[in-house]
């Protein structure tokens, strides 16, 4: 909150309109933390009822953060919602909004042939200055910045569930991203009040993609023989996790979590950390995709 619609800062720095496209769990909270921290954000998505609901889900998430933070100012709180609402518009014309935009964020579906389109689509209409990048979990930022003519000014952002909540953010510098897109990424980041990794090394070294991977594995066997209430639970009070693993992939969505691994074992079959989860592929298969759907790992109401 110390930190938020910080206008001045971002007044002077080099990015101050954000393009987001996909307004989904991750792009509604991408758009939401850059709208707090006084940026100015078009959210795109397919159609007009799913950004209505984004918007509903941002202003749900930011009235959840008000209660707490103007718990005895809630007139002040009340602003404070409309003010950060007031910096994001919707739009389903990607190839318009982005004619006045410093940074695309691409969080769409994990599909490369998509996000090839789209931003090769993207890149006849943005300005020059204009920086492109990806979310993605699992695909290289190369592979997609190859269908643009602005490998210099490609690179990635991966953000963490829930975007609001989690401080950390990889920035991903690909083989042709440029110093100045790098450390313009790096800002930006650090404007949004989050910790930037940087991740150009990491990409088959370190990244907590691999850590969380070998994690999720492991507690997929655990819960074999354990319960899945003990592990979440021990590693919230025991290891500090804001949510439990089985928590958080029903906040993700089942059906996301095992697309983000088939997307890893398609990479890299020889690699345990990656093999699929036959309890994960049963839950999907029954339909059971976490919180959307009722019911995941747990049920609700
Ligand atoms: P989601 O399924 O909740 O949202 C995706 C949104 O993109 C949907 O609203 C869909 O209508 C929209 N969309 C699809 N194609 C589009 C297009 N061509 N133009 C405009 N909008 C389009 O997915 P989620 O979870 O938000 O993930 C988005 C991306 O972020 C994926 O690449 C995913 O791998 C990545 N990611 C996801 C994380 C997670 O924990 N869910 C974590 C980090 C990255």
């Amino acid at each position: 909150i110390t930190r938020t619609l910080c206008s001045s800062a971002v007044r002077n720095a080099a990015i101050k309109h954000v393009t987001v496209i996909g307004g989904g769990l991750m792009g509604s909270g991408i758009a939401q933390v850059a709208a707090v921290t006084g940026h100015s954000v078009v959210l795109v998505d397919t159609s007009e009822d799913i950004l209505k609901n984004s918007a509903k889900n941002i202003q749900g998430s930011l009235k959840r953060v008000v209660k707490k933070k103007f718990a005895d100012k809630p007139e002040a709180g009340e602003e404070f919602v409309q003010k950060v609402m007031n910096n994001i518009s919707t739009s389903t014309d990607a190839a318009s909004v982005v004619q006045k935009t410093d940074l695309v964020v691409e969080a769409i579906v994990e599909n490369l042939k998509v996000k090839q389109a789209l931003f090769s689509t993207l890149d006849k209409v943005a300005p020059a200055h204009t920086i492109f990048v990806s979310n993605t979990s699992s695909l290289p930022i190369a592979d997609i910045a190859s269908s643009t003519a602005r490998l210099d000014r490609f690179g990635g952002l991966h953000f963490f569930n829930p975007v609001p909540m989690m401080k950390l953010v990889e920035v991903i510098k690909a083989a042709g991203t440029s110093q100045q897109t790098f450390d313009a990424l790096l800002d930006f980041t650090k404007a949004l009040g989050k910790h930037p990794v940087s991740s150009h090394l990491i990409q088959h070294c370190f990244s907590l993609r691999t850590l969380q991977a070998s994690l999720l594995s492991g507690f997929m066997n655990e819960v074999c023989h354990g319960s899945k209430e003990d592990i979440d639970v021990a590693m919230k009070l025991g290891a500090g996790y804001p949510m439990g693993p089985f928590e958080l992939l029903d906040y993700v969505g089942l059906d996301t979590s095992k697309f983000i691994i088939d997307g890893w074992y398609e990479k890299e079959p020889e690699n345990p950390l990656f093999a699929p989860s036959p309890l994960l592929n049963k839950l999907v298969a029954e339909g059971k995709l976490g919180k959307k759907t009722g019911e995941g790992f747990y049920k609700y109401k």
